[in-house]
């Protein structure tokens, strides 16, 4: 399939390129995905983790939680998929990830519809700062003296404000989009791919999602394969 997703691509010169991610593509750096052999989910409940009643209930095992997660993506490296992604240049990047690798590989154009796990969120003023450094105190507060959160998307919530609506519109106009890492499980992130009417390609060890090509290989393999189609 990967041969013949790379004729393809070879036909034709591409210019509106929409990269959509998921948790596979950062699995290469060691960041666990969330569904799937090791994954989050399996080992943590979610209704317990990432939701807002559960940081009602108790904010400071929610933070233990974001702070291990930190730590672990703080001591990740992007990877071979992430760097190729970057040098797409002209390629915007739809992510549900809130890793935030595809920044640190160098992405610029970039739409996390999830959220960040590098930046927090007064819950009285709503207003959000980056935060990259572990905190002192868990759980962390505003200057304000409110407790802060991760700005991050927990079950139940919206996504941030116009992030959906500016990623349909991307990928609905796009000629070529690559879906990568996602299991494609997760709404309404998930329905944008069903949107888009050029060509499509997927890359995942375990294809999901209604693709043209689909290619049945890891991030960090595949996709510097397809970018250099594309150069
Ligand atoms: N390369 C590419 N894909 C991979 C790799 C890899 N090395 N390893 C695993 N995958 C694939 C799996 O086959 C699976 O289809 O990545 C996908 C990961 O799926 P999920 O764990 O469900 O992650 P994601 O689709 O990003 O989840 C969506 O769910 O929990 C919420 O907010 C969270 O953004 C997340 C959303």
């Amino acid at each position: 399939m990967l041969d013949e997703a790379l004729r393809e691509i070879r036909r034709r010169k591409w210019e509106r390129i929409v990269v959509f991610t998921g948790a596979g593509v950062s699995a290469d750096s060691g960041v666990p995905t969330f569904r799937g052999a090791g994954g989050l989910w399996r080992d943590f409940r979610a209704e317990d983790l990432a939701t807002p009643d559960a940081f009602a209930r108790d904010p400071a095992l929610v933070w233990e939680w974001y702070e291990w997660r930190r730590e672990l993506v703080r001591n990740a490296q992007p990877n071979a998929a992430h760097r190729a992604i970057a040098s797409l240049d002209r390629a915007l990047v739809v992510t549900q990830n809130v890793d935030a690798l595809h920044a640190r590989a160098g992405s610029r154009n970039i739409i996390e519809l999830h959220g960040s796990l590098f930046r927090v969120r007064c819950r009285r003023e709503h207003t959000t700062r980056d935060a990259d450094e572990p905190f002192a105190t868990i759980p962390p507060r505003c200057e304000c003296g409110a407790l802060l959160r991760p700005d991050v998307v927990w079950f139940g919530e919206m996504l941030p404000e116009g992030a959906l609506e500016t990623a349909a519109h991307a990928i609905r106009s796009a000629d070529l989009l690559l879906v990568i890492g996602t299991s494609g499980v997760v709404y309404p992130a998930a329905g944008l791919v069903g949107l888009h009417r050029g060509l499509s390609i997927e890359i995942n060890p375990e294809p999901s999602t209604a693709c043209n090509y689909s290619i049945a290989a890891k991030a960090a393999e595949a996709t510097p394969k397809i970018v250099e189609a594309l150069q």
